[in-house]
């Protein structure tokens, strides 16, 4: 089976990142005669903005409506505004292609990566499943006055029914299929209208999964139980403001943001999903072969999950369990010296001896 995979490598270091994707890519091809990838790279990003004015083409979502998968690296770039790059391209992506689906792994892959010494593999474990298409990044709002006293901003957080409902019920499905239980994070008592409606639903569609033994947590009291109890977690449920802000503190107690990866993903394949790295550009270290593509390389894994190429994607993912047994071949961030070509060259040596 061949898939088509676009290529949006993007700026700083998702460039050096997607290269070791793309890499271990080509070696899974290699390896297995009923798969192959064709990839097309799309140049679009901040140097992109820069000379044309625009972070990507006018018909951009048209050109990459026919993909199997988008593989994107990161964007944003000093020079250009964060809220110019991050809206016109990656979340014009999420929206126009209804990847409404976040889902951010919190897994720890070594125990010597957490800053907590006592807490073991089985204690830090869960999937993170993120709204991903409205909620508080809805782009909603109004800027009145601008400049005069009484200057007002209101940014309007966006709760459909239908979006709310449908990443519940996804939600739920994960926790009945895996046997796992399912917490739903919100803010019902300071967010009178969004987060109430969101705890309503919560427990509307939970009645059809009586078997799914539910939480639910304040976000900010989810916060402290993310760092000081994360075993009580197996999947959880939660908006786009908070599920971007909890998953940072998931990466923080597994490693850092040069292990974290998400997919976005549209569940009914009418559009490519998206697989990316969670971090961003990284400005203070683009350019100098130091970044770690791990977290890029777990986003094949997720894209190898997504096309039902499943051994594949366990595999990816033993070769980094066991590569991070390996400081020599780490880079700077989890403790080695290695650059990002070394990581991806011996990882794909790892991948062969499966
Ligand atoms: P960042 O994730 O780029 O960097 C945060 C810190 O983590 C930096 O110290 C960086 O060196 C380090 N880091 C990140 N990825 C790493 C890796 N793979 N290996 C080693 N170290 C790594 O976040 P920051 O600095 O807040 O944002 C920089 C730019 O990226 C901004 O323009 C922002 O808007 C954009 N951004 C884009 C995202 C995306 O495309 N999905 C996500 C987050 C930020
Ligand atoms: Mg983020």
């Amino acid at each position: 089976k061949n898939y088509n995979i676009a290529l949006i490598p993007g700026d700083g270091i998702g460039n050096e990142v997607i290269n070791e994707g793309v890499k271990v890519l080509k070696a899974i091809e290699k390896m297995d005669d009923n798969l192959s990838f064709s990839f097309k790279s799309f140049p679009w990003g901040c140097e992109y903005y820069l000379e044309t004015g625009e972070m990507m083409d006018e018909d951009g979502i048209d050109k990459l409506k026919g993909f199997d998968a988008i593989y994107l690296g990161a964007v944003g770039y000093p020079g250009v505004p964060d809220h110019v790059s991050l809206r016109d391209l990656l979340i014009k992506i999420r929206r126009e292609f209804d990847l409404y689906v976040n889902l951010r792994p919190i897994t720890l892959l070594n125990e010597g990566l957490t800053p907590f010494k006592d807490k073991r593999k089985e204690d830090i474990d869960f999937l993170v499943i993120r709204e991903n298409s409205e909620g508080e990044y809805s782009g909603a709002g109004e800027w009145l006055y601008k400049g005069e006293p009484e200057e007002v901003v209101l940014q309007t957080g966006v709760f459909s029914r239908k979006g709310t409902e449908r990443i519940i019920r996804y939600a739920y499905e994960e926790a009945h299929k895996q046997g796992k239980t399912l917490t739903s994070v919100s803010k019902g008592n300071a967010l009178n209208y969004s987060m109430v409606f969101w705890d309503e639903v919560f427990e509307e569609v939970g009645k059809e999964y009586p078997d799914v033994k539910t939480y639910s947590y304040l976000v900010d009291a989810a916060s402290l139980y993310f760092v000081s109890d994360p075993g009580r977690f197996e999947i959880v449920v939660t908006s786009n403001l908070f599920g971007d802000i909890l998953t940072d503190i998931g990466a923080g107690i597994t490693g850092g943001l040069g292990l974290a990866t998400g997919a976005n993903i549209n569940p009914e394949k009418n559009y490519p999903s998206m697989f990316e790295p969670v971090h961003g550009s990284a400005p203070d270290i683009a350019g100098q072969d130091i970044a770690n593509p791990l977290a890029a390389i777990w986003s094949v894994s997720q894209m190898m999950d997504y096309f039902e190429e499943k051994e594949w994607g366990e595999i990816i993912l033993k070769a980094i369990v066991t590569i991070l047994n390996d400081k020599d071949v780490l880079t700077s961030d989890l403790g080695g010296k290695a650059s990002t070509s070394e990581v991806g060259d011996h990882f794909i040596k790892l991948l062969e001896k499966y």
